[in-house]
């Protein structure tokens, strides 16, 4: 079978070109978050940042795998442009993970899976189960960000600070360290993770 006929060449190919987007939103929120001073923030949006080309990554290989260099594919799809404050930033990216791990890859999988790419399927499928806790996170910190909350909780917790490694636990974390002076965007985030 010429795999350059079938859906799923199209498909890695959609995925390659969003995911690299998808990478290059989130640097955008991560500068957004150091020029507000939200260091800890920013580090974690380039973390998922660098996620994202990785998923980037695995979906160009398996393109070559199957289908060898190629000059051109045209590729026919949407991708968002959203921007915003960080916090609506947050919320759209949320929205965006949803509709990959939801729809998108889902189907891209069936499809492999249909046209018997059994290995481009699990990597579909795989990385699906990431972008659900991306989704996870990124709900969490819009919500953090959007109600002043990403330094405080209900009940106490252990701050860490992302510069000196100070600890201390309470319900608030320090507006500035009483070791180092650093800022408390510096203070490292407790992430929700749903883990599968
Ligand atoms: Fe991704
Ligand atoms: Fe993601």
């Amino acid at each position: 079978m010429d795999f350059t006929q079938t859906q799923t060449y199209f498909n890695l190919a959609r995925a390659f070109a969003g995911e690299c987007q998808a990478g290059m939103r989130y640097q955008l929120i991560a500068r957004a978050a150091t020029a507000a001073g939200l260091t800890a923030l920013a580090d974690t949006l380039r973390t998922i940042a660098k996620n994202e080309t990785n998923h980037a990554r695995v979906f160009f290989e398996l393109l070559i795998k199957h289908a060898g260099s190629r000059d051109d594919i045209r590729v026919d799809a949407g991708y968002p442009f959203h921007t915003g404050t960080i916090a609506e930033s947050l919320a759209f990216a949320a929205e965006d993970e949803k509709s990959e791990h939801e729809n998108i890859y889902p189907s891209f999988a069936r499809t492999a899976r249909e046209e018997g790419f059994e290995d481009v399927a699990f990597k579909f499928e795989e990385v699906a189960k990431v972008e659900e806790n991306h989704e996870i996170v990124f709900r969490y910190l819009h919500e953090s960000v959007k109600n002043g909350t990403l330094y405080s909780a209900e009940h106490p917790l252990i701050w860490i600070c992302g510069e000196c490694g100070y600890m201390h636990t309470a319900k608030e974390a320090w507006k500035v360290c009483p070791l180092c002076g650093a800022k408390q965007g510096e203070v490292d985030l407790h992430l929700p993770y749903k883990g599968v």
